[in-house]
């Protein structure tokens, strides 16, 4: 069995239901809610590695191991890409398996206005929503795939677990806006790198720490400690993985990856490699301050970010990250299967390759 299929045909379900109920029909000589659902199901019937699934019902089993909670009744085997490297099933509670479906449904909606945002016309190996359906189309797809997440996260009833996933989005919106600011003239070096890793909390990481937080919530509802524990590996793996996707950019080709690479510098962007190069190369910093606008920019600074130690550092700096999320998956009590998987994706990401 294909147990990604499961939750990818689940949130598929939950997008729009295969088959039409009253409503769809009344709705169906005005050919709505068919292409509605043609766009939403896009991305999910195409696959993707589920690795925020992965990584927060993970974290729910080893905590549920970890407060050696039975749950008797709610068990439900959840999916596991082969793809994250990790093929097992594990048993979580029903509400935790929805965290993992609303995790993927918020970053498949970011990824939908994402790729209107950087004008990509690819994702996943295949046109992108916007390529297929238009900017305007796109922007209410991805609104569509947020609102039914939102009523996913509403039926699990738990006003904390509610706040909890409702900051992912608020993060998510702050982190695009840090990306598109530009970083004040007088930052120095170390700065422009804390303000980047703010920025890379916000966009990427508080997804991962956020729903890890959340199935530890779920857990036990009364151990904050386990719940900050939780926050933490997915807030220090989520950021060893953005690192890692940075560097990909520099190094990786765009069959790799099914998303065009060597864009960040294009988009006025300064990711690690490129910060860390502008300490040896001053004439960089110039650069990055136009956002690599003037002609040739973009091509001279990878010239000079792929001659430098940027890209040694990046993957020290990856390192120290997956360290620390592999410090707290170790800190929790009761380890078991779960755990050392937590542990063994923490350290892939160094030496990730798509
Ligand atoms: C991918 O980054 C994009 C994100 C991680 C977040 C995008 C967030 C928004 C557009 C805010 C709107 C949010 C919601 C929930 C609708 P990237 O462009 O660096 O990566 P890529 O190479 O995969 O495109
Ligand atoms: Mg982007
Ligand atoms: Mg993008």
């Amino acid at each position: 069995q294909d147990h990604v299929r499961q939750m990818q045909n689940d949130i598929m379900e939950q997008l729009i239901p295969q088959d039409a109920s009253g409503a769809v029909e009344n709705l169906a000589d005005l050919n709505v809610t068919s292409n509605l659902g043609r766009m939403t199901h896009y991305y999910f019937q195409q696959g993707g590695k589920m690795l925020r699934p992965t990584v927060s019902l993970l974290m729910g089993n080893a905590c549920n191991s970890a407060m050696n909670r039975s749950i008797p009744e709610e068990q439900i085997a959840i999916p596991i890409s082969e793809r994250s490297g990790i093929s097992s099933h594990l048993i979580v509670c029903q509400n935790q398996y929805k965290i993992g479906m609303i995790a993927e449904m918020i970053h498949t909606a970011s990824l939908v206005h994402d790729d209107v945002i950087d004008e990509a016309n690819t994702r996943r190996g295949s046109a992108s929503v916007n390529a297929v359906w238009g900017n305007k189309m796109s922007v209410l797809v991805g609104d569509f795939i947020l609102a039914r997440a939102t009523q996913i996260l509403c039926s699990i009833g738990k006003p904390k677990v509610i706040a909890v996933m409702a900051s992912i989005i608020e993060d998510l919106v702050l982190g695009e806006f840090m990306q598109m600011s530009v970083t004040p003239s007088e930052a120095t070096p170390s700065q422009r790198m804390v303000a980047y890793i703010e920025k890379t909390h916000r966009k990427t990481a508080s997804l991962f720490a956020s729903s890890c937080r959340s199935t530890a919530i779920l857990a036990d509802p009364s151990n904050s400690n386990l719940h900050q524990t939780a926050y933490e590996y997915g807030r220090n793996l989520g950021i060893a993985f953005q690192l890692a996707d940075d560097l990909l950019d520099f190094i990786a080709t765009s069959d790799e990856m099914g998303k065009p690479v060597a864009a960040d510098l294009k988009l006025g962007l300064a990711t690690a490699p490129v910060l860390y190069a502008c300490e040896q190369y001053p004439e960089l910093t110039t650069m990055l301050l136009r956002k690599f606008k003037h002609e040739g920019d973009a091509e001279r600074a990878r010239d000079i970010v792929m001659n430098s130690d940027g890209m040694d550092k990046t993957r020290q700096l990856i390192d120290a990250y997956s360290q620390k999320a592999v410090e707290m998956a170790s800190s929790l009590p009761n380890r078991n299967e779960s755990t050392e998987q937590l542990i063994k994706l923490a350290l892939s990401q160094t030496d990730r390759k798509f």
